[in-house]
């Protein structure tokens, strides 16, 4: 068990199970991109860790770059606005790749695809190392998937307890109270 700030978590899924699970990822990237050069765009702060180890399993086509996503209210509609920055260059007529912690209710990653979508990119996909199936509202689902999991908070591997836990080598779950 681990304790982060006011909460306490428990192991959930182990460094072996993530590496194993890596290698089968970077396998079906490699048979549907084969040999196109594809923009990899990693979503920071929480993919960081996922993709330069994922990245790391691929060949040289694939090239990495980062980006960000600002939310903020939408006086227009109730729910908040996920717009993307920090693109270096424009995607246009590239084959993009979004690599993402986590998929949970969607609205992150629509707002990505809706920004990106603008620029007229050749393809476009997501791939996320975890999804929450109960949780999502989105419009599109993740075309590459690491773990479905349960409607949990989950932390380590990347991915945050109010910005504590990123570097946890494995990833742990909210322990119920
Ligand atoms: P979405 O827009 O609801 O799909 O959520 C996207 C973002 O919420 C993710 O990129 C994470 O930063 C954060 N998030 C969602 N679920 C979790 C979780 O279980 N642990 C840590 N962060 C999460
Ligand atoms: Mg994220």
């Amino acid at each position: 068990m681990i304790q982060l700030l006011d909460r306490t978590f428990v192991p959930f899924i182990d460094k072996k199970t993530i590496d194993n699970r890596l290698v089968e990822l970077a396998n079906e990237l490699q048979t549907f991109y084969q040999e196109t050069p594809v923009k990899v765009l990693v979503v920071l702060n929480g993919s960081a860790v996922f993709a330069t180890d994922l990245l790391r399993l691929l060949p040289t086509n694939f090239q990495m770059d980062f980006v960000k996503v600002k939310s903020y209210e939408n006086l227009a509609s109730s729910g908040k606005v996920k717009e993307l920055i920090g693109l270096s260059q424009s995607v246009s007529g590239c084959e993009v790749l979004i690599l993402e912690d986590i998929v949970d209710t969607g609205l992150t990653i629509d707002g990505l695809l809706k920004d990106l979508k603008e620029q007229n990119p050749s393809g476009i996909a997501v791939c996320s190392l975890l999804f929450k199936p109960e949780a999502f509202q989105g419009k599109e689902l993740p075309k590459f998937i690491g773990f479905s999991i349960p409607n949990k908070f989950v932390v380590g591997y990347g991915l945050d307890y109010n910005e504590y836990g990123r570097n946890l080598k494995e990833i742990y779950q909210l322990k119920e109270l």
